[in-house]
């Protein structure tokens, strides 16, 4: 296991192409793949050559930052990172070591209900400013138990993720015969007794009658959304129709994500159904981005396009698979600078003045 920073690292997206010698090809193909035929995951990064960022001149940017406010919450930057389950199948300290190095470099991290340490534990080792993500239980109990233990843990948001109430696997893993290592568990789920199977009368279907008569509905939000003492956040928002219902719900804010392509494949890039889901919630509503970000450049195409702040998701285990904590903390290092570039060379001092007027579609060929 590596704790340095290997040389020929320049970007962020440089832990990418170094992770898969740190990590089976199995495990690698795991973390890469999206679900199907990988459609949508190759959709998130298309999207982001679509835009050119136009420069700007003889702007006074001497006095720019990146902070933002979000939610009535104070950043540093909008740069968070995404929940992302079972950090100890790339790196044997796991969520340990992303909350430390989030810390390290002001960053909002959202621990996942399938982190592979508990989340009071990531909560110690973290900074002030922790979110927890919600998966719905098999029973409401563990839900609310759940709740509570984030509540008490100090993460002042909760963002309960709703698009992948079917777990659909990558075929790229599968052919690889990936199975989860028996350190990896889901460390905060231990207390609580596994759902049983769903007993299927004949003629019944395994998606319908099986596994969505347990998903949740409009009702389970309310409910949580009631019980809830903090903030709470629905991940995984593609259609604007469900973005303005979920605000008329009383949600704090929305994630604008597709799973990085891991659920429904087929789906929009998370950067495509951006504009018309800030267009029906309005300037203002909170509004958080991921899917596809690899670089700076993409960080600020999102905001262009409507985001209040992006995370990253892949790219925190690339890097922690090569340099661990320090891997982490340099990759989102590389990241906020490269935006801190962008906004300096298009004339946006604060975050705020980054509008899609900085963008210029590309030209299709005709
Ligand atoms: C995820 N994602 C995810 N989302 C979530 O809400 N809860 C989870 O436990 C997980 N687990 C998870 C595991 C792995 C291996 C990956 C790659 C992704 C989705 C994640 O939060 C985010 O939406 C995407 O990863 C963003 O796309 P990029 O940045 O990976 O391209």
């Amino acid at each position: 296991m590596s704790h340095s920073i290997p040389p020929d690292i320049r970007c962020a997206q440089d832990y990418e192409a170094l992770a898969p010698r740190h990590l089976a090809a199995p495990t690698f193909a795991y973390v890469a793949g999206g679900s199907g035929h990988d459609l949508t995951v190759a959709a998130n990064r298309a999207a982001f050559g679509q835009w050119h960022i136009v420069p700007r001149l003889l702007r006074d940017v001497g006095t720019g930052n990146t902070r933002i406010t979000l939610a009535g919450e104070d950043y540093a930057h909008p740069l968070f990172l995404a929940p992302v389950a079972f950090h100890k199948l790339v790196h044997g300290a796991g969520e340990i070591d992303t909350a430390r190095a989030a810390h390290a470099v002001d960053a909002c991290m959202i621990t996942s209900t399938l982190a592979s340490c508990t989340l009071e534990d990531v909560a110690r080792a973290g900074g002030p400013q922790r979110w927890f993500q919600l998966y719905f239980q098999p029973q409401r109990e563990a839900t609310l138990d759940l709740l509570r233990r984030a509540e008490a843990a100090g993460y002042g948001a909760i963002v309960v993720t709703l698009d992948a109430p079917i777990q659909v696997a990558s075929r790229g893993a599968l052919a690889l015969d990936f199975r989860l290592p028996p350190e990896c568990v889901a460390a905060s789920l231990a207390p609580y007794p596994a759902a049983a199977p769903a007993q299927l009368a004949d003629g019944e279907s395994r998606i319908f009658q099986g596994v969505m008569r347990s998903a949740p509905t409009w009702d389970d939000l309310a409910w949580l959304l009631a019980q809830a003492r903090v903030p709470v956040w629905v991940k995984g928002v593609l259609h604007p129709d469900d973005a303005t219902a979920l605000r008329s719900a009383g949600v704090a804010g929305i994630v604008v994500s597709n799973h990085g392509g891991r659920s429904l494949d087929g789906a929009p890039a998370s950067l495509d159904a951006l504009p018309a889901i800030r267009a029906a919630l309005g300037p203002d509503f909170p509004l958080l981005f991921d899917g596809g970000i690899r670089s700076g450049a993409d960080i600020f195409k999102a905001l262009a396009l409507g985001a209040s702040a992006a995370a990253v998701g892949r790219l925190q285990l690339y890097a922690l698979s090569v340099a661990g904590a320090l891997g982490v903390a340099h990759m989102m290092k590389l990241l906020l600078e490269e935006l801190e570039v962008c906004m300096a060379l298009a004339g946006c001092a604060t975050v705020d003045q980054i509008t899609a007027s900085a963008l210029q579609a590309k030209r299709t060929p005709c």
